[in-house]
C-alpha cells in the first residue's frame, strides 16, 4: 500500500513536470519579431496628422475589409481611431510617439516575418501593399501622439 502511494505521488509528480512547462509555453504571447527599424520608410514631415483628417482614409481602403464591423481578424478593428489604439489579440499594435518600435508599422512596411506583412502577402480581395508615402504617413501620426 505504502509503496504504491509512493510511486503514484511519483507519478503526479512526473506528469506535472513534463505537462506544465507545456502549459506555460502555450499560455506565452508569441513574441514580437525584432524588426530593422532602417529598413522603414521615413515619416512624413506633415503636421498635425490625425486619425481622422489623414489616417483613416488609408486603414479604410486597405485594412478594414479584415479589421473592420465585417471581420475582426486578430480580434483587431482598425475602423475607428479607439479601436485603432486598443489593438488586438497580442495587444497594442501602436505605440503613441514611437512609430519605429510599433508592430503596426512594421507590418505595414513588410519588413520582418512574412507572415507579419499587412496586408497579408496574396490575399484573396487582392489589395495591393501600401506605398511608402502611406506607411511615412501613418508613421508620422503615430510619432505625433496618434491622435
Ligand atoms: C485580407 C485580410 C487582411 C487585410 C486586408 C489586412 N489584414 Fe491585418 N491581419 C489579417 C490576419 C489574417 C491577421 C492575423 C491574425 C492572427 O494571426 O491571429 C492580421 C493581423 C494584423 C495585425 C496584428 C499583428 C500582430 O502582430 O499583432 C495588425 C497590426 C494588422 N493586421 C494590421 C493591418 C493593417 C494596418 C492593414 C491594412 C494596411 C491590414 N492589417 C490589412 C488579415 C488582414
Amino acid at each position: 500500500m505504502r509503496i504504491k502511494f509512493i510511486s503514484q505521488k511519483l507519478l503526479i509528480t512526473a506528469i506535472a513536470a513534463v505537462a506544465l512547462p507545456l502549459v506555460v509555453q502555450a499560455d506565452d504571447k508569441k513574441p514580437r519579431a525584432k524588426v530593422d527599424a532602417s529598413k522603414l520608410p521615413p515619416a512624413s514631415d506633415k503636421e498635425s496628422v490625425t486619425y481622422t483628417g489623414d489616417i483613416k482614409a488609408i486603414l479604410d481602403k486597405s485594412c478594414t475589409k479584415c479589421h473592420g464591423t465585417e471581420k475582426q481578424k486578430g480580434k483587431l478593428r482598425l475602423d475607428s481611431l479607439a479601436d485603432t489604439l486598443k489593438g488586438g489579440a497580442d495587444g497594442k499594435v501602436l505605440e503613441p510617439g514611437k512609430s519605429a518600435e510599433s508592430p503596426l508599422v512594421a507590418n505595414i512596411a513588410c519588413i520582418g516575418d512574412e507572415d507579419d506583412w499587412m496586408p497579408p502577402k496574396d490575399n484573396k480581395a487582392n489589395i495591393p501593399p501600401l506605398t511608402p508615402a502611406q506607411v511615412g504617413l501613418i508613421r508620422a501620426w503615430i510619432d505625433q501622439g496618434a491622435k
